[in-house]
C-alpha cells in the first residue's frame, strides 16, 4: 500500500518559524508511523515561491524575487534535518519541471471551458494573495490575519469558474465524510460552499514573478494555482527518469492549518475535477500555535525561530511538546517555560528515567541480557495496560489524532514506572527464591520500554532510534507486548534528555 502526505509548501517572503516546523513535523510524524507500517511512503515539503508576497518582499529589501527565493527557500531545506524531519523530496515551485506541469494543467482547465475573462473589482491582500469578500474584512477594511489596511483593486483577469463545481463540491462532501477532518472543519468548508461559491481570479496582470498563463502569457497565473498544484506536479519529475504519479495519485493526505482552509477544501478540488484529475483522499486541519494569545506569525513579530528552541533543547524535545502542549486540530498557546517544565516531568523524569533505570537493572542483575519469560499480566491488562497499544495508536493515527495518540503512549510509560515501584525489582534481587519472578520483571520492563519506544519513534526518533539500538532491537517494526522473547544484549547509554541550562 502506498502513503503520500503533504505540507503546505511555505512562502518564502520570511525564514522559517516555528508556525511552519510544526504543521511539518506532524506530517512527519505520520510518514514515520506509516513507514513502520509497512507503507510505500512518499512525504513532500517544500517553499512557494511565486506571487506579491514574495515579490513585495523582495522589493522592500532590494533584492530580485529569485534571490530572495534561493536565500529563504534554502533556510526552510535547512530547518527539515534540524527538525528530524524525514521528507522524499523538497518541492520548490520555481522549479522549471513544476513550472512546465503547472502550465500543461492549466492548459487542460481552459480547454475544457472552465475559465473565461472578465474584471476584479473588490480588496486585495497581498500578504495573503487573496481577495477578500466584504464579509471577511476587519475592522477599517483591513486583513483579519495581518491586521493592514487594504485597497480596493480593479483589474482585467482570467476568472476560474468555481461557482460551476457548487454541485459536485457539495456530492463530494455528502459521498466522502471524512474528506476533511477533524468533523467541526469539514462544516466550515462544506457551509462556505452552501453559502454560494462565487468566481476566482486565475490570473493578475502587471505582475512578473509567477508562472505565465499559457494561452495569455501577458499574464502570469494567480499564485495559489500554481501553488495548490504543487502536490500533484512533483510526482511527475521528484525521482529522476522516473513518473511516480500513478503510484501515489490521489495523495492520502494533506496536512494543513485553518487559515488555507478555503483553499484547499473547496477551490484544489474544483480545480482537480476542472482538469480532470481525481481528488486527494482527505486533509487534516489544524489549530494555530500561539504566542500568549495571537497566532504566531511574522507579520505579527512574535514568533519563535524553531533554530534557536532547538539549539536549546534538540529537535525531539520541541516535536514532543507541540504536540503534547497543543491539542492538535485546536489552537494553543507555547512559551519556552512550558518547554522546560514538560522536558523535566516528562522527558526526563518519565521517560528517561524508566529507560536508565530499566537499562541499568538488567546490566546488574542479569549481566545485560534480557531474561526470557511470559510478559506480567498486571503490566498487559488493567487500567492502561500494555495489551494492544499498538493497535489503538494505530487506530487514532489512522484518524490523525497526533496529540490523542501520544497521550494513549505515554499513559503507558507512566505505567511501566509505576510498575517498577510496585514490583521492586531491587528487592526481588535480594532473594535468590525469587529468580524467576526478577525475570519476568526484567523481560516485562524491556519488553514494554521496547513496544512504547517503537510508539515513540514518529514523534521522537532521534531519542527513540538510540534507546531501541541500546535494547538490542534491530526492526522499527510496530510491535505488541510479548511479540519478542528474552536473549537481546542491551548497551548502557548516557541520560535521554540530560538537564538543560536555564536562562534564570
Ligand atoms: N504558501 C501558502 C500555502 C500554499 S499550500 C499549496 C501559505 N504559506 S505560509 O508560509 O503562510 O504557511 C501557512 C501554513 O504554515 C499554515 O497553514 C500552517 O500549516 C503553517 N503555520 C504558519 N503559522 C502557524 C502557526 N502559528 N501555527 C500553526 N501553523 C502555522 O499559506
Amino acid at each position: 500500500m502506498t502513503y503520500y502526505v503533504t505540507t503546505p509548501i511555505y512562502y518564502v517572503n520570511a525564514e522559517p518559524h516555528l508556525g511552519h516546523a510544526y504543521s511539518t513535523i506532524a506530517a512527519d510524524i505520520l510518514a514515520r508511523h506509516m513507514r513502520q507500517r509497512g507503507e510505500d511512503v512518499f512525504f513532500q515539503t517544500g517553499t512557494d515561491e511565486h506571487g506579491e508576497p514574495t515579490a513585495l518582499a523582495a522589493e522592500r529589501e532590494g533584492v530580485s524575487p529569485k534571490e530572495l527565493a534561493d536565500r529563504n527557500s534554502a533556510r526552510f531545506r535547512e530547518l527539515m534535518p534540524k527538525i528530524n524531519v524525514s521528507n522524499d523530496f523538497f518541492i520548490r515551485t520555481s522549479d522549471p519541471e513544476h513550472i512546465a506541469k503547472v502550465q500543461e494543467v492549466m492548459q487542460r482547465v481552459h480547454d475544457n471551458g472552465h475559465v473565461y475573462e472578465g474584471v476584479y473589482e473588490g480588496w486585495y491582500c497581498p500578504r495573503c494573495a487573496d481577495f477578500k469578500t466584504e464579509s471577511e474584512l476587519g475592522p477599517g477594511n483591513t486583513c483579519p490575519i495581518h491586521e493592514i489596511e487594504l485597497e480596493r483593486q480593479r483589474e482585467e483577469n482570467w476568472f476560474f469558474r468555481l461557482s460551476s463545481f457548487q454541485d459536485d463540491l457539495e456530492r463530494l462532501y455528502e459521498e466522502r465524510p471524512g474528506f476533511v477532518v477533524p468533523e467541526f472543519r469539514r462544516n466550515e468548508a462544506l457551509a462556505f460552499i452552501k453559502g454560494g461559491l462565487e468566481d476566482v481570479s486565475l490570473s493578475r496582470p502587471n505582475l512578473s514573478w509567477g508562472v505565465p498563463l499559457p494561452w495569455d502569457p501577458g499574464q502570469v497565473m494567480y499564485v495559489w494555482f500554481d501553488a495548490l498544484l504543487n502536490y500533484y506536479t512533483s510526482l511527475s519529475y521528484a525521482r529522476e527518469g522516473e513518473d511516480l504519479t500513478d503510484r501515489f495519485w490521489p495523495c492520502d493526505l494533506h496536512v494543513l492549518a485553518k487559515d488555507i482552509l478555503k483553499f484547499h477544501a473547496v477551490i484544489w478540488p474544483a480545480l482537480l475535477m476542472a482538469a480532470g484529475i481525481e481528488r486527494p483522499r482527505r486533509m487534516v486541519i489544524h489549530g494555530f500555535l500561539l504566542m500568549g494569545e495571537k497566532k504566531m506569525s511574522k507579520s505579527l513579530g512574535n514568533v519563535l525561530d524553531p533554530f534557536e528552541v532547538i539549539d536549546r533543547f534538540g529537535a525531539d524535545p520541541l516535536r514532543f511538546y507541540c504536540f503534547r502542549e497543543v491539542s492538535f486540530g485546536q489552537d494553543g498557546s507555547i512559551a519556552p517555560s512550558g518547554f522546560e517544565t514538560r522536558y523535566e516531568s516528562e522527558l526526563a523524569n518519565d521517560y528517561g528515567n524508566l529507560a536508565s533505570r530499566t537499562l541499568a537493572m538488567i546490566e546488574r542483575y542479569r549481566d545485560g541480557v534480557v531474561p526470557d519469560a511470559a510478559p506480567d499480566a498486571a503490566l498487559a491488562g488493567g487500567e492502561d495496560g500494555l495489551e494492544g497499544i499498538s493497535a489503538q495508536v494505530q487506530e487514532l493515527l489512522d484518524r490523525v489524532e497526533l496529540t490523542q495518540a501520544l497521550d494513549a503512549i505515554w499513559r503507558r510509560v507512566r505505567r511501566l514506572n509505576r510498575y517498577v515501584e510496585e514490583a521492586r525489582p531491587w528487592d526481588l534481587a535480594k532473594d535468590e527464591g525469587e529468580a524467576e519472578r526478577l525475570d519476568q520483571v526484567l523481560y516485562s520492563l524491556a519488553e514494554g520500554l521496547r513496544v512504547v519506544t517503537l510508539l515513540l519513534l514518529p514523534y521522537i526518533p532521534e531519542t527513540a532510534e538510540k534507546l531501541l539500538d541500546a535494547l538490542g532491537e534491530e526492526s522499527r517494526e510496530l510491535a505488541e507486548l510479548g511479540s519478542r522473547g528474552g536473549g537481546a544484549r542491551i548497551e548502557r547509554i548516557a541520560p535521554l534528555f540530560p538537564k538543560i541550562e536555564t536562562d534564570a
